[in-house]
This record gives C-alpha cells, structure tokens and sequence, in this order.
C-alpha cells in the first residue's frame, strides 16, 4: 500500500510499517531538517525570535469637547471620539485590562489660520491630560499628539502664509502648543507636523521652562500616506486643499528617514517613529540599525481599518491578521508600538499582559 504524499494519518499497523518502509527507502540523509523546530507548539515557542507582548503598545484615543459623548468612528471600528469626562471612564476601564500608555489625539471645530486653538485651555486635548494626571499620576503614561492640523481653518499641519507652510512659524507655535500640554503633566509630546527643526524648537522651549522630564516621541518618519484615510475623517483633520507632500516624506525614500532621525535625536527627541508601519518595514528595519533611541512604529488607521474589513467579510481571523501585522512590525525592529489593536489584544486575551 503506497501511502499518499504529505500524508500524516497512518490509521492501521499495516500503515505505519510501509510508512516506515517508504521513510527507509527516500530518506535523504541530511544533516539539516529546519522542520524539527517546528514539530510542536512548545518547540516553535521555544525557537521563536520574536515575543509580542503589550508592554511597548500604546492605544490611542481621540478627544472632542462637550460632554456625555462617546461615538463611534465610522471608518475605525471598536474606536470612538469621546468627550473628557467619557474618556476618563473609559481609560480607568482601560487601566484595568492592563492598558497603561496612552495617545491622545484632538478633535474640534475651532479651527482658524493660526490655529490658536491648539495651546488654548479649553483644547479637549489639555483638559483630558489635565484630569487624566490628576486622577492616574505616574499609573498612566499620557502621550500627546502636536500637531497643527487640527486646529487650522486650512486642515494642514502648519501655518499658511503667501499659499505655503511656513515651517519656522509653524515651529514655533507647536512649541507653544507643547509648553502648555507640558503644563498639564503631559507625560510625552509627540510632534507629528514634519516641520524641519520643530523638535529642537520643542525642546528648547522645554529647557527654558523647566520641563526637563517631558518626553519627547518625535513622528521622524512619517511619509504622505493613503493609509491616514479613517484617521483624517476621524479627527476631521483633512486638508481643505491641496496635500502634505510639502512637509510629509515621499514614499519612494528610504535614506531620507535615516536623515531625519540623525536630526531628531540630536535635537532632543527620546524615542523616534516610523509611520506608517505595515507598508514602511523596510525604514523600520534600516532605522532600527542606527537608532541609539528606542524606536516606535505607527500601525495606523488604515492598517486596523484593513484587519477589521478583511475580518468582517469573514476573509480571516482578526486576531491571527492582528498578530501577524504586530509581529511584522516588531520583527522589523520597533520596540514601542502604537495601535489601535491594542484593547482586543488584551480584551480578548490574544497575547498574554
Ligand atoms: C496629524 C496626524 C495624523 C496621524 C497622526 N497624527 C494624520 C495625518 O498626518 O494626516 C495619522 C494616524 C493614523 O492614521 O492612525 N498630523
Ligand atoms: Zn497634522
């Protein structure tokens, strides 16, 4: 009885002894057999180079003004655009799943040229650290995007003047923007703008005031992209025209990122970050080489919506296309992530705390 090929159910005796007998006759006798580490669950474990765990993830949250509110982004599933005193109940629920670093993001329609809004006290972004500070303290890791975009009445990450973005005002208000989220007891600003030398602007500002603990997580990376589509929307941030390919990096570069992080950390940024993550690998595997800074990725918004869509359609399992997208990341040599999958990760129990 000749047994089928790749078969590995031997059913009688009869069975096992030809298999026996036809293992004897095509062994091949190598030294090498890459499928031993594979045999079993425990050995794959044991072989693995990689360990995902959710101590380096961070989840990010997005806060509007008002109160009572708590809706759920259309284009970002499980993820909502709270109000303080939500996102407060929300974070303490958070907590207590394990989910102790978080991202806030602003939302509001005080948007105007100089976008004055964004250092301004009554900024949801200010009264959420505020509050998250006073009631969490040093349980809660609060980071902050800075970033303009927002705020401004143009949707661009900085400040217009004669049709273009001015880097230098640019930089100097999201340093003042920063000055009042450190104010708060914010406990990482993260400029996501691109402006040139907003990182040094940004901690200078620090210095000179004293904030010398205030943690800088610079966007380094961060290339125009197609997969910020639910976050725009989200955050209703998009640009009333034009694009950001003045000031975000041109997919096509790779080099241009290591250039940027040479500039970031000697500015005075503590961690630096790769975004997008999924289809910018390649950067995080290069910038991982030379960071001397902890190195984070961005698994946007539109990687998660991706997995959410493809799982609904009943196409694969979300927590398997999750997993394997976070894994990717790592691997590639990010230390810190930044995803929205991070409350099913832990809701569900899909990696261990
Ligand atoms: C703001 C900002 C964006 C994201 C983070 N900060 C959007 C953009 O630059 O257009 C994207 C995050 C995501 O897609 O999840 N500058
Ligand atoms: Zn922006």
């Amino acid at each position: 009885m000749k047994s089928a090929p790749g078969r590995t159910t031997l059913n009688t005796k009869q069975d096992r002894v030809s298999a026996a007998n036809n293992s004897r006759t095509v062994r091949l006798n190598r030294p090498n057999r890459p499928r031993r580490l594979r045999r079993t669950r425990v050995i794959r474990d044991l072989a693995a180079e990689t360990h995902l765990t959710t101590a380096g993830m961070i989840q990010p949250y997005f806060v509007c003004e008002g109160a009572g509110i708590k809706d759920e982004i259309a284009g970002l599933p499980g993820i909502y655009r709270e109000s303080v005193d939500s996102l407060a109940e929300s974070i303490a629920a958070d907590l207590k799943i394990g989910i102790d670093k978080v991202m806030l993001f602003g939302v509001t329609g005080r948007k105007d040229a100089d976008a004055s809004f964004a250092s301004h006290p009554d900024n949801p972004v200010l009264r959420a650290c505020r509050e998250l500070k006073e009631r969490f303290a040093d349980e809660l890791f609060v980071a902050a995007d800075v970033c303009l975009c927002a705020y401004t009445d143009s949707g661009h990450c900085g400040i217009i003047e004669h049709g273009e973005v001015n880097n230098d005002k640019s930089a100097a208000i999201l340093a003042d923007m920063s000055l009042a989220l450190a104010e708060t007891g914010c406990d990482c600003l993260a400029p996501s703008d691109m402006m040139d030398g907003r990182v040094g602007q940004i901690r200078n500002a620090l210095e000179e005031q004293g904030f010398t603990n205030t943690i800088i997580m610079a966007y380094t990376a961060k290339y125009s992209s197609a997969y910020y589509g639910p976050f725009r929307e989200a955050a209703q941030s998009a640009p009333q025209s034009g694009d950001r390919k003045s000031y975000q990096m041109d997919p096509r570069n790779q080099t241009e990122a290591l250039k940027e992080m040479q500039l970031d950390i000697a500015e005075g940024a503590d961690i630096v970050m790769v975004k997008p993550a999924l289809a910018y690998l390649d950067v995080i595997a290069k910038c991982s080489e030379q960071a001397d800074v902890p190195l984070a990725a961005f698994n946007v918004s539109g990687e998660y919506a991706s997995v959410k869509a493809l799982s609904k359609q009943g196409f694969a399992d979300e927590a398997s296309l999750a997993l394997e997208n976070l894994t990717a990341i790592r691997r590639a040599g990010a230390s810190i992530i930044l995803t929205y999958h991070l409350r099913d990760i832990l809701k569900h129990g899909w990696i261990e705390r």
